[in-house]
């Protein structure tokens, strides 16, 4: 019984072709991302899908974080990996995570060169007491 709902779990996360990260609440979870390597990063911006487009998980802009423009639920729990983002690492930690964390987080790069989104990143958080897919 349980072999299938493993199966079934890996079925879902080839069929969606998204980065699935399943995670325990309480646990801290790692929104990986590489963005360019050789390129200055202006603006950063991590979304939920499910959340206005103006509400951030992670807003960086200016060389520095932007705390104001945040999410109420996501102020405090987020932070860069690596703050100096040294070879377009970008990669953030959620912590504590909670149920309602669930969701399709996105990451937009914006380079000087461009100024335009030169990088998107999705990956599908699922939060969950062990067991359950
Ligand atoms: C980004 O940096 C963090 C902290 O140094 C590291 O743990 C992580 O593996 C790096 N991610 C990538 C994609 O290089």
């Amino acid at each position: 019984m349980l072999s299938v709902a493993v199966f079934l779990c890996l079925l879902v996360i080839l069929v969606s072709g998204l980065k699935e990260l399943i995670v325990n609440p309480g646990q801290d979870a790692p929104l990986q991302c590489q963005g360019p390597r050789d390129a200055e990063i202006t603006l950063l911006e991590w979304n939920r899908a499910d959340l206005k487009s103006d509400d951030y998980v992670f807003l960086y802009r200016n060389q520095r974080p932007y705390e104001n423009y945040q999410h109420e639920s996501f102020k405090g729990r987020v932070n860069l990996m690596d703050p100096s983002m040294k070879d377009g690492n970008v990669s953030v930690t959620l912590r504590n995570v909670k149920l309602t964390d669930t969701g399709t987080y996105k990451c937009q790069i914006t380079t000087k060169e461009t100024e335009s989104v030169v990088h998107e990143c999705s990956i599908s958080l699922k939060v969950t007491t062990s067991g359950d897919c």
